[in-house]
């Protein structure tokens, strides 16, 4: 079994309160932004899954939901290569619709650029993106991201659906991981402040 979020927890950087707040105004930016249109939410598994839920309680007009589930090629390291492979392609047609896509966090924007690629060919009335972090120093292809919870520092990021070792998700924060910490000796993803 894992260690406790305790145990590896090196300090909250973001807190319940401050992310609830935040989301209820993403929720009502949204909302302003997507009056009479044909919205949906498409949310990027498996992080996305607690921010998505939150944000579309805040989301007052009219929408449909969707998720895909991808991977990147090498992502296990953190260092996303750019391949993106369809773990799980969406149930519904985006074509002419207004698509937002909806992530936990954009890291190295190699998963992003390439949802945006496949989701782009679809032809959508629109597409655009809304992440809850954005970890912007580490980025390696530029793009636009259209809304942003929060800015964050290159630290290795768990909760509200970031994993460690796929645990953790549940937590109701965002927190700091120790440095040095690691679960899964098979996997170097663990060791490295670059995950999350
Ligand atoms: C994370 C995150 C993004 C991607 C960001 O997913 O949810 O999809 O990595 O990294 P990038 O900007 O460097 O491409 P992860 O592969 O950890 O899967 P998960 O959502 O199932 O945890």
């Amino acid at each position: 079994m894992p260690p406790s979020p305790e145990a590896i927890l090196d300090y909250v950087l973001i807190d319940p309160d401050r992310l609830q707040r935040r989301i209820a105004e993403l929720g009502q930016q949204i909302s302003d932004d997507y009056r009479d249109k044909n919205l949906i939410l498409v949310g990027i598994l498996k992080g996305s899954l607690v921010f998505m839920a939150d944000l579309m309680r805040h989301i007052v007009v009219p929408h449909t939901l969707d998720f895909m589930d991808v991977t990147s090629y090498g992502a296990g390291k953190r260092a996303s290569t750019g391949d993106v492979r369809i773990l799980m392609d969406l149930h519904l047609s985006i074509e002419g619709r207004h698509v937002l896509i909806v992530e936990d966090i954009i890291d190295s924007g190699h998963t992003m650029a390439q949802v945006l690629r496949l989701l782009e060919a679809r032809r959508p009335a629109s597409l655009r993106v809304c992440t809850l972090l954005d970890k912007v120093e580490r980025r390696e292809v530029k793009m636009d991201i259209d809304y942003i919870g929060f800015p964050i520092d290159n630290v290795f990021v768990f909760g509200y659906g970031l994993d460690i070792d796929e645990y953790y998700r549940n937590l109701p924060y965002i927190g700091v991981v120790k440095s040095g910490v690691t679960l899964s000796e098979s996997d170097e993803n663990y060791s490295q402040p670059s995950a999350g």
